[in-house]
């Protein structure tokens, strides 16, 4: 294809690297979105970076989705990983059971010989449920782990992509439209320009805990999240970016 004699893919991480004030941006060659073996090496490029930054007793965060599933099924033991506690970012987003963050930390833990703890806070709670199961006091101490974390490792969906996978109400989805929701991550919703203009009511971690986060790294690719993935770089606290030469393309149209 013509892209391949514009640009390497070094310079397009670099590129992309330098438009968003980023540490580190790893692309990998295809499009995650057709290809399952794309896929694979982007989950693979993810745990090679996680693997670099993990220290002995980290806290690492963990969001669901497909395309984390193929970061948890990749993770292979090594020395760095000793006594990691593995833990979802946030509580239940709608996810299935296989792409939810709980499921992702446990097998994240199993797989490299490491520890985890689940946060068990169902998805459609009324406001009194929650608010009161927000007052347990087990919900409060893993909450307080959460927020320890000092690596956080989520994937970015399209707004509404994940609006409709997570059968929001019709009303919600409007006006999340008409907020401009292009992209999502963390069950938060942003614009164009990064900014939240919705969140899903659950607990675990913040804005603001994830502003303070040491190491944010971002997993998503496909020509479809381009512009997701741009919109969440403008939210500003990503440290690492992993994507895909697809999207990677489609976010260099759009600088
Ligand atoms: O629901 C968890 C989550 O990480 C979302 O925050 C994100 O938008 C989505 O999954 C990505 O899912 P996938 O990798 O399947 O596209």
């Amino acid at each position: 294809p013509l892209y391949k004699s514009m640009f390497g893919l070094s310079e397009l991480e670099e590129k992309l690297r330098a438009a968003f004030g980023l540490k580190q941006v790893l692309i990998v060659q295809g499009d995650s979105e057709t290809s399952v073996q794309t896929k694979r090496e982007l989950g693979r490029a993810a745990c090679q970076v996680l693997r670099a930054t993990i220290r002995p007793s980290d806290v690492v965060a963990v969001t669901g989705g497909t395309t984390l599933s193929h970061v948890a099924n990749q993770l292979a033991p090594t020395a760095s990983m000793k006594d990691i506690w593995f833990v979802p970012a946030r509580g239940g987003l709608g996810e299935s059971l296989d792409y939810q963050a709980n499921t992702l930390a446990s097998t994240m833990a199993k797989r490299t010989g490491g520890h985890y703890r689940l946060l068990h806070v169902p998805d459609h709670l009324g406001e009194e449920a929650f608010a009161s199961l927000m007052q347990e006091p087990n919900i409060k101490e893993i909450v307080s782990v959460i927020r320890s974390a000092r690596i956080v490792v989520h994937g970015i969906g399209d707004a509404m992509v994940m609006a409709r996978r997570r059968k929001l109400e019709h009303d919600v989805v409007e006006a999340m439209k008409a907020d401009g929701a292009l992209a999502e991550a963390f069950g938060f919703y942003f614009d164009r320009s990064g900014s939240v203009v919705h969140k899903m009511q659950t607990v675990g971690l913040r804005l603001e805990d994830i502003v303070n986060t040491e190491c944010v790294i971002g997993v998503a690719g496909g020509a479809g999240k381009g512009e997701a993935i741009a919109a969440v770089m403008r939210f500003g606290h990503n440290d690492v970016l992993v994507t895909d030469e697809a999207a990677a393309l489609e976010i260099v149209s759009l600088l």
